[in-house]
């Protein structure tokens, strides 16, 4: 099993919890590589049996948020058929951001299973709990 953690980033917050959620992964036993959106690595993405996208809420704070940087997720490399679960960290409020960058994974041709709004004052707290979602996705039950 192996996974491929995407992220997009403007001043660290996402690339931090992108880092997290790819610790969490591992100590799972789950083989995970890290990949800025603009430079995703091709290899990898092959290689995966799960992608994970996670980008940062833009918006004018409490209305109109979406993902931040979207044209540049809208045209990441397709992911036919994978599984995957979305993330956006935000501020004060996210509003339908996770929603959103799901359909943009989507429409890139990943089955997205999951999502997590991350607050930036609370990353290990919402990673750990993206990290569970995911497991719970993914891990046989024993
Ligand atoms: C232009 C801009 C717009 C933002 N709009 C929102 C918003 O509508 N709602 C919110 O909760 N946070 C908003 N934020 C806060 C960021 O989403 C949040 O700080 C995020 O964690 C930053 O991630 P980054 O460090 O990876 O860039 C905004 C930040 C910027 C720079």
């Amino acid at each position: 099993m192996s996974a491929l953690v995407i992220w997009e980033s403007l001043t660290g917050t996402t690339r931090k919890a992108a880092d997290l959620v790819a610790a969490g992964l591992r100590a799972a036993g789950i083989e995970t590589t890290v990949s800025p959106a603009a430079r995703v690595d091709l290899a990898a993405l092959s290689a995966a049996r799960l992608v994970i996208v996670g980008t940062w809420t833009d918006g004018i704070f409490v209305v109109g948020q979406k993902p931040g940087r979207a044209a540049r997720l809208w045209s990441l490399p397709f992911m036919t058929g994978k599984p995957a679960f979305v993330f956006c960290t935000y501020a004060v409020d996210p509003g339908h951001a996770v929603q959103k960058l799901a359909a943009i994974v989507e429409d890139r041709g990943a089955e997205v299973i999951g999502g997590q709004a991350v607050s930036r004052f609370h990353v290990e707290r919402d990673c750990t709990a993206l990290v569970e979602q995911v497991l719970d996705a993914v891990l046989p039950v024993s």
